[in-house]
């Protein structure tokens, strides 16, 4: 059984009388511990299908399920880290990881057992993200990296099965990305989740998939899925590979081919070269007709 099961996915927004398909007829199977990786041009449905599998907004059409099971809302089984860092600003790192073992413990009658346990596994989190030191500082003092791993370590507290990250490192800077690439892999194994990471940078994508989804926009689906041929145990030398350089040519080509920049570009040389030519910039299209 899969752990992400996508069938004849479709979102449409709509409002007044705008319509935006934002995903059509997305299929997508993600394995039980798999790691996988949507890129695609900005607008193609990378945010909305992972929102759509965290239960935080509803398909128009076809089938999700996590774990066998229908998605019809948010679940314990199911966790999402954002982009921006979105920690309690009043509440220290280790009162924000525990926090959402807190809120269960007030609506579910827990006892103080649970809460001490709950301490424990904070405590073990904080310890494997490289914060046991931080525990009680607050989030205004950390770099963005350790924001960012309180926000990890606090969406790994209740055990999910399934951890979605929308570009969870787009706001860092290029080393501390790297070593957060390295931590998130070993977490993730260490703690058996299937993770679907959603990232901008085609070398983000091959070196943490195990698979690379690449999305294509107008209307959002999926365009190909290409299977990372590298031991699964990575390390940074792998990105000089030949199979990493030569998968990178792969993708980014596609994405240029998909998300219309290639157009875009054609037109911005024949439009130059118009003005070079003294020419008139409007209707290019007819200038070429007899
Ligand atoms: N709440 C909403 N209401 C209306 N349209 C929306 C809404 N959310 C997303 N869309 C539209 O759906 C499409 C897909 O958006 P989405 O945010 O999923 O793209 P994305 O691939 O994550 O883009 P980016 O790479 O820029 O983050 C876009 O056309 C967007 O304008
Ligand atoms: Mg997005």
């Amino acid at each position: 059984m899969s752990a992400v099961s996508c069938r004849g996915v479709g979102k449409v927004f709509t409002s007044g009388r705008t319509r935006v398909v934002a995903l059509e007829n997305v299929s997508l199977e993600v394995a039980d511990g798999e790691f996988i990786t949507l890129v695609g041009a900005s607008g193609c449905g990378k945010s909305t299908l992972l929102r759509l599998i965290a239960g935080l907004d509803e398909h128009t059409e076809g089938e999700i399920e996590a774990g066998g099971v229908p998605v019809q809302g948010p679940g314990a089984d199911r966790a999402m880290v954002f982009q921006n860092y979105s920690l309690y600003p009043w509440l220290t790192v280790k009162a924000n990881i525990k926090f959402a073992r807190q809120l269960a413990v007030h609506t579910h009658d827990r006892t103080s057992a649970d809460v001490e346990a709950a301490s424990g596994r904070a405590e073990a989190l904080l310890g494997l993200m490289g914060l046991a030191q931080m525990a009680q500082a607050y989030p205004s003092q950390l770099s963005g990296g350790m924001q960012q791993r309180v926000a990890i370590a606090r969406a790994l507290m209740t055990r999910p099965r399934i951890l979605l990250m929308d570009e969870p490192f787009g706001a860092l800077d290029a080393q501390t990305r790297e070593v957060m690439h390295d931590l998130i892999l070993h977490v993730c194994r260490l703690e058996g989740c299937t993770v679907v990471f959603v990232t901008h940078d085609v070398d983000e994508a091959i070196y943490l998939g195990e698979r690379v989804v690449l999305m294509a926009p107008r209307p959002g689906r999926i365009d190909s899925i290409h299977a990372v041929l590298l031991p699964r145990e990575r390390n940074p030398a792998m990105k000089h590979s030949a199979e990493f350089l030569s998968l990178r040519s792969r993708v980014l080509e596609r994405i240029r081919e998909t998300s219309g920049l290639i157009t875009d570009l054609e037109l911005l040389r024949k439009l130059s070269q118009r003005t070079t030519l003294g020419q008139p910039l409007q209707d290019t299209s007819s200038a070429n007709a007899p």
